[in-house]
């Protein structure tokens, strides 16, 4: 294990100038351009907020996630679900846009920690701004990691995947 992967030192911070964009590697050539290109440039147009993991060197990016405002029609929703929501055209969610590790840190439990982290900020953050579930945009491997993590397929978009609020509720009623 790397010196800057002890978990006592993780933490999560709002992706800054002093962070080192262009060493990050996650082995997905698109999500590694969009953290050296296009992060800084979305966060400033409040379009997404980046969020990068760090350690004990605080300018090495172990990993990072993003998070937007976003809306899906409550008909792409499984029935059982959408039954349990106001018949609203439109459901506000916390869209999970992006989620990668470094390839040299890998299979430590960071992209867990990411992903909990991200949940949690979504669901403090919906008493606020209101979104009934976080979703998340994905291709192959990646939906079988959410999977993992209990994440429901949309049933005529198997590349989306969601979570509902009230689970996410459930997992940090106790935190
Ligand atoms: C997917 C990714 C974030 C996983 O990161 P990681 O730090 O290696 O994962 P972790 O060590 O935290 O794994 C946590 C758990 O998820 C499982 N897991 C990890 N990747 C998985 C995958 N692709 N499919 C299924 N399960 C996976 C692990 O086996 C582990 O299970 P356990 O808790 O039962 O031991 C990382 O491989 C990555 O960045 N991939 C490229 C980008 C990507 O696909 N991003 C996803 C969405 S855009």
């Amino acid at each position: 294990m790397l010196p800057e992967s002890e978990p006592s030192s993780w933490r999560v911070e709002p992706l800054a100038r002093h962070h080192d964009r262009a060493a990050f590697s996650c082995g997905n050539d698109s999500l590694d351009h969009y953290l050296k290109e296009q992060a800084g440039q979305d966060m400033r147009r409040r379009v997404a907020a980046p969020f990068v993991l760090v350690s004990t060197h605080p300018n090495i990016i172990l990993g990072y996630y993003t998070l937007s405002s976003f809306g899906i029609d409550l008909g792409d929703l499984p029935l059982d679900v959408a039954k349990k929501l106001p018949a609203y055209p439109v459901v506000p969610v916390t869209l999970l846009g992006r989620l990668a590790v470094d390839q040299r840190y890998r299979e430590q439990a960071l992209g867990e920690f990411l992903l909990l982290n991200a949940l949690h900020r979504a669901y403090a953050q919906s008493s606020q701004i209101a979104a009934a579930a976080v979703v998340d945009a994905i291709d192959d491997p990646a939906r079988r990691f959410y999977q993992h993590f209990d994440f429901l397929p949309f049933p005529d978009k198997p590349n989306r995947l969601f979570l509902p609020m009230k689970t996410i509720a459930d997992l940090f009623r106790d935190s």
